[in-house]
């Protein structure tokens, strides 16, 4: 039976290794011109994924990137967290470029992002202080946060008038009294919710459904599911650096909470790691290059944020990182992108490990960030690369000498290959290494029956 025709073995998960960034939305639009099923499964419009196809730039912050194919069912599960105005308006995008949306659903049990719920993260971050977090401001935290107290409103109760009305009289007096007595801010009315979600509950009515029972009856039948990750590993509210996090679960195993899809669908889990590591908002950042070397990198990679425009911070690959996401994801393989941006440097350096009071760590410290707070970063230094033909490469031994070699170390250190790697951000700019499998055949793999983890040794207790 030839690859093309294979039975589909799993579903393939894209997450991102660090702190978000990575080019997600770039391999997902790749690789789901080959998948029936593309899903969504946490986040909220916190995310930005950039797509390039052609002469036109395209930005996502809630619909998967995945609706660039018109032959794929494109999925917003349970797990996501959904702002109206920012969904009618990406659909009304999508529609002026000429693109259908007939293919698009979103779960009756995604929550809505409603006013209160971006005053909120607003108020909260001022009070925070000198401990904000730098949230992207788009109500993501609080709308959670009334999930998890199940005070939170879904899209089922959106499109549905009455219910709505219910909900908002339970919720908006609680939510009132926390705006008005705790942050002496102006309370919002019923009225003046109900006139801004009405209109746009209209609009969105035809695409709200039963988002688990469609990507279960995909898994029956054997379909390419793709799921596209927002955020990253590091972003975790559990496995993230804690509290400077966001509140979803970005991680492989999201895919399965945020969605309904059993974890045995799953068979391959795609990490993807840019050349350089980079971070928005506040929090411990080890590998980070306050000098002309991150600022080069920001100019060239053109690292600001696309959904708030802050500048990111930049900074030398943190493979250490990488190791530990590889871990609580079970990567599979990598796709690696940006080699591009740190043509020029003379030498470039990956970190191996972090030390704390001259001792390696053994793991990658979450769960208290005062941990990661003395870290001091062990790097190893590799020779650069200089500027190339990024235009014209096809194959990975196009690539220069010195990149084939940077990525071949990252993949010894992660222990896990590179399946893609990206030099630019352009669908034909990445290239499928010899003897690796192409984007199509990830789906008919057959499913690692180990991780490639190396056994870690504890840390030593005086470290910690
Ligand atoms: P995501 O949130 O993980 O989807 O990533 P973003 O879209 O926020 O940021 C990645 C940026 O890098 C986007 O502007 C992409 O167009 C761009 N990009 C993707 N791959 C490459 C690459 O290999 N080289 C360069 N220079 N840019 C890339
Ligand atoms: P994509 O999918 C980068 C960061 C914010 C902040 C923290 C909490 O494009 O990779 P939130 O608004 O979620 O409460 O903010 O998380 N953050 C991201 N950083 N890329 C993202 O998404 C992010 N989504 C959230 O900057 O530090
Ligand atoms: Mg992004």
């Amino acid at each position: 039976m030839s690859e093309m025709n294979a039975p589909v073995t799993g579903a393939v998960v894209v997450v991102g290794t660090h702190w978000g960034d990575e080019a997600k939305g770039k391999f997902v639009d790749l690789i789901g011109q080959d998948a029936d099923v593309i899903i969504r499964y946490g986040g909220g419009p916190n995310a930005g994924h950039t797509v390039i196809v052609g002469d036109t730039t395209h930005k996502f912050h809630l619909i998967p990137s995945g609706i660039l194919n018109p032959r794929s069912l494109c999925l917003m599960a349970d797990g996501m967290v959904i702002a109206p105005e920012v969904l009618a308006r990406e659909v009304a995008t999508l529609r002026e470029h000429g693109l259908s949306v007939e293919n698009l659903r979103v779960s009756q049990n995604a929550h809505v992002i409603l006013p209160y719920h971006r005053k909120l993260d607003l108020l909260e971050e001022t009070a925070k202080g000198e401990g904000a977090i730098g949230t992207t401001g788009r109500g993501v935290g609080p709308c959670y946060a009334d999930k998890a107290s199940r005070i939170g409103i879904r899209m089922g109760d959106l499109v549905n008038e009455e219910r709505l009305r219910e909900r908002l009289r339970v919720v908006l007096p609680m939510k009132n009294a926390l705006l008005t007595k705790l942050y002496g801010a102006e309370p919002f009315t019923e009225e003046e919710i109900l006139a801004e979600l009405l209109p746009l509950a209209d609009t969105l009515r035809p695409f709200v459904c039963d988002t688990q029972a469609l990507a279960y009856d995909a898994v029956a039948v054997g379909k390419r599911i793709l799921f596209e990750g927002a955020q990253a590993t590091l972003l975790d509210i559990d496995g993230g650096t804690y509290p400077y996090v966001t509140s979803s679960h970005p991680i492989s195993g999201g895919a399965t909470i945020g969605t309904g899809v059993p974890p045995t669908a799953i068979g391959q889990v795609l990490g993807v790691v840019k050349a350089y590591t980079t971070r928005v908002g506040a929090g411990t950042f080890p590998t980070e290059l306050l000098d002309e070397r991150g600022e080069r990198i920001r100019e060239r990679g053109h690292e600001y944020g696309t959904t708030t425009g802050r500048p990111r911070r930049c900074g030398w690959l943190d493979a250490f990182a990488l190791r530990y996401s590889m871990r609580v994801n079970g990567i599979t393989g990598l796709c690696m992108g940006h080699l591009d941006v740190l043509a020029g440097f003379k030498t470039v350096q990956i970190c191996t490990h972090y030390a704390k009071n001259g001792v390696k760590l053994a793991h990658f410290p979450t769960g208290d960030v005062s941990l990661l707070d003395g870290c001091e970063p062990v790097f190893e230094t590799l020779p650069g690369w200089e500027e190339a033909d990024w235009d014209r490469m096809t194959r990975f031994e196009d690539l220069p000498a010195n990149a084939q070699a940077y990525v071949r170390r990252v993949e010894e250190i992660a222990g896990i290959p590179a399946v893609l790697v990206s030099v630019g951000p352009r669908r034909d700019q990445t290239l499928v290494a010899s003897g690796k499998p192409a984007p199509r055949e990830l789906f008919t793999l057959q499913r690692p029956q180990v991780f490639g983890a190396p056994a870690l040794a504890p840390i030593p207790s005086h470290v910690l």
